[in-house]
This record gives structure tokens, sequence and C-alpha cells, in this order.
């Protein structure tokens, strides 16, 4: 018995070591599938169990909108989706038709316009919680957006995506967004990265800009969504900056992005953005999509594998003319981006279209509407002074949330200006279309069929018999309107709404111009109508938003995020020749270079029909004379501005109180001032709030373009506090030694 039983345990750890004895051990899992592992061991070690093929399939799409994940290892596809305003609906594998789903319709947010319209982060950060929420429910490891090319002329037809004229109000707006939409496990595409600032011929129109320019105005809110938002993707724009296209631009993607800036994400094309193996392998692309290559996407075979990511990639990595560091480089920022997302089994689960986000976009539409003039206090609307309101206008109809390019959505509701019109006084509404636009078409402006002169004589009987008319006009989203793929062909309102809203005026004077667009326009009745309100694209809850700040139930507090010039020629960019805007098809010079917008305005004392920042309310404000915390600075130090501001009108509302710098006397060309710092102050009627704002003497810098540095000189500057860029309340003067 005893030798048995000595065998037995002689022979256990022989069992034990062989394996053949689980003695409850657990099987041993992969580091990278290890949650407890730091992110970057877990990309390291999936790496090294990678095949080159493996690695090459994750730089280029597999279908219209994904890209491949690492299926023997069990590590997700990339699905990606539009857009910065709300979940794009489903789209077919291998074309741009919509794939007809029934549980796909979202919440539609209002225009990254408005959101910066409003001023206000927090409203940036709710927008980007819900707009993440919505996208993690439809399973995107990536949502498309958002959009901050710097609006440089008001006939770019994706303005209404972006977040306006000025680098510093961009660069505060895209922040919280993309941190609250990153909470989600789901990745923002911060775009379009850079220097896309128009449409036409937007494929390849090569831009030319000097370093000063580049740095202090259209690359700032890509740097703050890069280092402060830590957005996870950025998406290369279409056009080519010094001769290389930025999907592959090794200036834009090596040097600053993912050198000066140390991005750790993945570096999307634009949908057929690449051009180009070599460059795309060594000039900082990770993930290319949409790609024509030889025009192989018309037939679904193996178009994938053309891509210039693809084989042809796998060619030169095989001939040693691409190091694989090049390859594990690429391969570990879309793993990262991964392990981020869909491997990150502690995201939360999101959710889509409810009720709480209904109520987000209607809180952003109604702080981002702007109130541009006022007189005699036609409004706010009293319903029990009122017998008759002629609503007039195929806008006050028209569904906004589709149309436009890739940011179409199909949305679960939208209410319409009229419809809340129609809730709020009943039938004391008359509603006549009074003009037409044509249905919206993406690609291609179709006419109306409607007769013109029969519109407008219905109109002009409303308007006869009304106390009140509310235009509601403005662009929409047609093609060369706010739309992709395209400019405006005119600054002026579209579809004879200028001759209507005259003789509209003729028999009424009572009238409230309602804008609802995503641009500036001409408005040569400015002086004969009272009242101007700018409403953007406002998603789902648009007619409840507007209807909200028509009555007075909201008091309206947006400020504009871009100048109203009068004419187009007073735009810089459109003050020069063709040469600088839209090109010469092959080239463009940006000649206004660091004047752009008010910078533009200001320094050349042209006077906007209305200013950047500029937005009126129901109740009036006071503010202080500011003072500053020193009067000498040193150049690591931080300004402190602090001043009072007092509501003392009846009712409660919000200002936002600008802070603008001025160098005075100084060595280089500098705008007449650039705003530094903003506040959004809440007030009740009566109240009185001290607020300050604060800012780095450094933040003061221009961009030496000799050295190559950020410059701040020694000497005077101006501190100007203000209510817009032109409504200029105080002077602070400040040293720096
Ligand atoms: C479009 C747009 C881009 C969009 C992408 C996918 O061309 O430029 O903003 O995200 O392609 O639709």
């Amino acid at each position: 018995m005893t030798k048995r039983l000595i065998g037995i345990v002689m022979f256990l750890p022989v069992l034990f070591l062989t394996g053949m004895l689980r003695v409850n051990a657990q099987p041993v899992k992969p580091i990278y599938l290890d949650e407890s592992r730091p992110i970057e061991e877990r990309v390291s070690n999936a790496l090294s169990l990678m095949t080159r093929e493996e690695k090459v399939a994750l730089c280029h799409a597999q279908s219209k909108f994904s890209s491949k994940g690492v299926a023997r290892l069990g590590i997700p596809e990339v699905w990606m989706s539009d857009g910065p305003h709300g979940v794009r609906e489903e789209i077919l594998w291998d074309s741009w038709s919509e794939a007809k789903w029934t549980n796909d319709s979202c919440t539609a947010f209002p225009a990254l316009t408005c959101l910066a319209a409003s001023w206000n982060p927090e409203m940036s950060a709710i927008y980007g919680k819900a707009v993440g929420e919505e996208a993690r429910y439809r399973n995107k490891t990536v949502l498309l957006g958002p959009g901050v090319n710097i609006y440089r002329t008001p006939l770019n037809g994706r303005n209404f995506e972006y977040m306006g004229e000025d680098p510093y109000l961009s660069s505060r707006m895209v922040v919280p967004y993309i941190q609250e939409l990153q909470k989600n496990g789901v990745a923002a595409c911060v775009k379009h990265y850079a220097l896309n600032n128009q449409e036409i011929w937007r494929g390849h129109i090569d831009v030319q800009v000097s370093d000063r320019a580049l740095r202090e105005i259209y690359l700032p809110a890509f740097k703050a969504a890069i280092t402060e938002g830590k957005a996870w993707s950025i998406m290369g724009s279409y056009n080519q900056f010094r001769g290389e296209h930025c999907c592959h631009n090794d200036l834009l993607l090596n040097k600053i992005l993912k050198g000066e800036w140390k991005f750790d994400g993945a570096v999307i094309t634009d949908w057929g953005g690449a051009h180009n193996t070599m460059q795309a392998a060594m000039n900082g692309l990770d993930i290319e999509m949409g790609t024509g290559t030889d025009g192989m996407t018309r037939s679904i075979t193996n178009a994938y594998d053309n891509y210039y990511l693809a084989l042809p990639f796998l060619d030169e990595l095989k001939k040693g003319s691409v190091p694989e560091s090049v390859l594990n480089d690429k391969a570990s920022r879309v793993l990262r981006l991964i392990f981020r997302t869909t491997m990150n089994s502690k995201r939360p689960y999101g959710s889509f279209a409810t009720p709480e986000h209904a109520q987000v976009a209607r809180k952003v539409a109604e702080e981002g509407i702007v109130l541009l003039k006022n007189d005699d206090n036609l409004l706010p609307l009293d319903a029990s002074k009122l017998k008759s309101i002629a609503v007039i206008g195929e806008n006050a109809t028209r569904p906004m949330t589709i149309g436009g390019g890739s940011s179409n959505l199909k949305t679960h509701s939208e209410i319409s200006p009229l419809q809340s019109l129609k809730g709020k006084f009943g039938n004391k509404i008359t509603y006549a279309m009074g003009y037409a636009s044509g249905p919206s078409a993406y690609g291609r402006e179709l006419p109306s069929k409607l007769n013109a002169d029969t519109l407008r004589a219905e109109a002009i009987r409303n308007a006869k018999k009304a106390d009140v008319v509310i235009f509601v006009g403005g662009l929409n989203k047609n093609h060369f309107q706010d739309c992709e793929g395209g400019d405006r062909k005119t600054y002026n309102l579209p579809f004879g709404q200028d001759q209507l809203l005259n003789e509209i005026l003729k028999v009424n004077s009572n009238v409230v111009v309602l804008l609802i667009s995503g641009n500036a326009v001409a408005m040569p009745w400015v002086g004969h109508v009272p009242a101007i309100v700018q409403a953007w694209y406002l998603g789902s809850e648009a007619g409840n938003a507007i209807a909200s700040v028509l009555t007075g139930e909201v008091n309206p507090s947006g400020k504009l995020p871009f100048s109203f010039p009068v004419k187009l020629t007073d735009c810089g960019a459109n003050s020069f020749d063709k040469l600088c805007y839209p090109g010469d098809s092959i080239k463009e010079v940006y000649k206004e270079d660091i004047l752009v917008g008010y910078r533009w305005y200001d320094t050349k004392n042209i006077t906007p029909l209305f200013p950047f920042g500029f937005g009126m309310s129901y109740t009036n404000f006071v503010l202080s004379k500011p003072l500053t915390d020193k009067k000498i600075y040193t150049k690591g130090e931080t300004v402190k501005l602090t001043f009072v501001v007092q509501n003392t009108g009846k009712v409660a509302g919000a200002e936002v109180a600008q802070v603008y710098i001025t160098q005075k006397n100084a060595p280089v060309l500098r705008p007449a001032k650039e705003l530094k710092g903003f506040k959004k102050v809440f007030l009740k009627a009566g109240e009185t709030q001290t607020a300050s704002i604060s800012f780095k003497v450094k933040d003061m810098a221009y961009y030496d373009d000799k050295t190559s540095n950020w410059v701040v000189d020694a000497g005077e500057y101006e501190l100007s506090l203000g209510t817009s860029s032109r409504d200029i309340k105080f002077m602070a003067p400040i040293q720096v030694k």
C-alpha cells in the first residue's frame, strides 16, 4: 500500500507540470484581453501576435464606413458614422445608399454654429454627452465630428457645420464636446484637418497660407481638440497644403500633429482623401477610407484590396522601401483606438432618441439663437395683444435636419417653426409659403415647380390683414446653399426673398425676420425691418426653441460666432482676387492672412452689418469698469480681469462678457483686437454679479514665422471688455515686462 501511495505522490508533480492535472488553474488570458493591464501593454501584446497582413488590414476600409479589426484574435472592427449633429442613419456596406433600417431614427441636435453661438462651454458638454450616448447606443466606434474649420468666407457651403471665425471661441467650444463624447467609449474624429475652408475644388485645391495664419488662425481649434480634448482620432481634409494632400501631409501630420502635439490616436482620411501609397505610408496616415483608387470601388470585388494602404502598401513593406516600424506605428494607433472604445468593457451602454436628448437639443438651440434687432421691443410677441399673425416663408415648414451632405440626419422628429407657432397662437396664425426653393438635393439644385407670383400674391394678402408678420426665411441645405460639395453662389438670400420682403414691408411694417441658416447673408432691407432673429439649423426641437424665444418664454442670449459683412467684398477673403478665393482651380492663396473675420473688419475699419460676438436680449445689462489684478505682468503669469455685471431690466437673462487684447506699437502686423477670454453670466432681473476672466500672458503671443516661435513682446497692451467685438465698454491698459 505504502509503495503505491509513494508512487502516486511521486507522480503528482509530473501530472501537474504537464498540465494534465489542472488544480483549479485559470486559463492564461492573453495580455491584450486583460483589462487590468495598461493599455500600452495590451497594444504591444496584440501587435506581437499579429501577422503583417493583419496589421495592414487595420489601415484601410473594408466597407464604406468600417475597417477591419483582427477576427482571429477577437479584436473587433472599427465602425464609423457621421456626423457632428447626430448619428447618421445606417449606410449600406459598399455604397452611399441608406440601408433603410427602421431603428436608426436619431435625435437631431443643432448645427455646431448654433452651439458656438451659445458661447457656453456647458452647452458643449451636454451636447457631446448626448450625441455620444446616441453613437454608443448605435454601436459606433468613431463619430465623424466635430468640425472646427474656421469661417473664412460667407460663401463656404459647410460653415454651418463649424464653430465660426475665431480660433479662441472654437477652441473653447470644441473641447467639452470631445471630452463628454468620448466618456461614452466612442471616439471623436475632429475634422477636417486642415485648411478646408470652402467646398469648391475641395478635393485638390492647394492652399497656400503663411505659417503665422496657419498657427494663429487655422490650427488652434485642432490643437485644443487634440491636446485638451484628447480626441482619439482626427480626419485629414481633402485639400492640399503646400503641395501635399492633407490626408498624408508630412508637416501637418508627422511634424505638428504627432510631433509637437504628441497625438497618439488614429489619423483617418476624409472619404477619398488618399492619393498616393508612399505618402500615405510615410506621412502619417493611419486609416484610409472611401478611396476611389482606380475606380475599382464601382465594383464590389476586392476594391478594398486596391486601396493605397492595402496591397500596394504590403508590396512596399515586402520590398523594404517602407520600414516595418511604420506599419507597427499605424497598427498600434488603430489598436489603441479599439482598446479605448469597443474593447473597453466598462464603457456605458448609451441611449437613443430619448426625451432627455430632445431636451438637450432644445436647450442648446434656445441658448444659441441670436437676437439681432428689436426696435420698439416688437419682440417678444404677446399673444394677448395680437389678433392675427401672418407666418410667411418656406423655412417655416421646411425640414432642415435633412440635406446638407454628410451631416444629413434621419430624425425621429423635427418640430417646424410653423407647428410650434400654431401651438402658441392657435388660429391667430395664417401661413403662406411666400417663396419656394425646390426639393432638397445633395449634388444639384432643383428649381421649384411652384409659381413665384402666385406664392408672393398670397403672402402679401395675408401680410396686409395681420397685426404682425413673421417672415421665416434664410438659407437651406440645398446644394449651393448650406451644403457640402459646393459653395454658395451669392451672398444675398436666394429664391426672391429680398423682393418678397420689400413687398411685405409695403403693406405691413411690423415684420419679424427670422433667418434660418448657417451663414451670414446680405440684408438690403435691414433698415426697414424692426426685428431680426438669427436662428440656426436647430435640429429636432427647432420649432419649440424658436417659439420659446419669439414669445419670451426664453430670453435669447446667443452671440454671433462670425461677423455679418454688409456686402461680400467687405470680407477679407472676398476682397482680393480669384486666387484668394476660390483659387485658380489649382492653387489658392489666403491673402487676408491673419486678418480673418473681425480681425479684418476691425483692423481695416470696415463696419460690419452685425459684428462678431453680437447678440441682444429682452433685458439690459451694465458692465462695470474692470480691474486687472496687476498693472505689470511677466510672461509666465496670468492676467485676471474682474468686473461687475448687472441686469438692469425686468426679466432674467444672460450676457456674454468678452475680453479682447491689442498690442500697442507691435513690431509686426497684429489685428486691431483678438479674443482671449469670455464668460456667459446668467442674472435674474435686477441681479448683480462679480465676474472674472483670466488668460495666460503667453496666450497674447503672436507666431513669429522667422524664428518659428511664439513671441510675447514686452511692452504695452490694451484689454478691451465688451459685449461684442464692436461694442467695447471699457479698456484696461497692462504692461508685459
Ligand atoms: C464626406 C465629408 C466628411 C464625412 C465623410 C464621410 O465627404 O467631407 O465630413 O465625414 O465624407 O461621410
